[in-house]
């Protein structure tokens, strides 16, 4: 008896709920961007990586000392983008750093990922059904059967690296039309 008392001991905390484990938890402060995909997978975003014009880079959060990247969890998904210089809203004014800005990549209509770009419209797009969404504007949708803007991860620049500093400011992912 004791030793199977020892054995559930010992294997407690591979047993944690899946919300627990730190490649799924959501991002946490003091989380860097690192690159979701591609030659760059893994390494840190720096903010001059993002370019102008160009589409939004997807990212996941990684806890950099324990080296931990939060890719378990596809709501962890995010897009980092510049923005156009121009007028934006007072939600983007609030939380754009350096002309960057960090929405959910995770669109809010089923779920896909929003990779699609218009750079003439400066819009993002979500592959699935068309849905189109104004970074400019807090991600609020122009086009399509999103029934929610895409929430906003607040982040800041310290030593050319962009570090979360604050919890998705609206839910994440999929949402029923109310
Ligand atoms: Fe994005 Fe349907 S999942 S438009």
């Amino acid at each position: 008896m004791l030793k199977v008392g020892l054995w559930l001991g010992l294997f407690t905390p591979f047993s944690l709920p899946a919300a627990t484990k730190p490649r799924r938890i959501r991002p946490q402060i003091d989380d860097r961007l690192v690159h979701a995909f591609g030659d760059q997978k893994g390494n840190i975003i720096k903010p001059e990586d993002i370019k102008l014009d160009a589409s939004p880079l997807l990212a996941y959060p990684k806890d950099v000392p324990g080296n931990i990247i939060r890719d378990r969890n596809r709501l962890n998904m995010v897009l980092v983008m510049r923005l156009k210089p121009g007028s934006v809203s007072k939600l983007v004014e609030k939380h754009k750093v350096e002309a960057l800005i960090v929405y959910s990549a995770v669109c809010t209509h089923t779920g896909c990922n929003v990779e699609g770009w218009n750079n003439e419209k400066q819009h993002m797009i979500c592959p699935c059904h068309g849905s189109e969404f104004n970074p400019a504007n807090g991600a609020s949708v122009v086009l399509g059967p999103a029934p929610k803007p895409l929430a906003i991860l607040p982040v800041k620049i310290e030593n050319h690296e962009i570090i979360v500093s604050g919890k998705f400011t609206r839910k994440v992912g999929f949402q029923q039309k109310q």
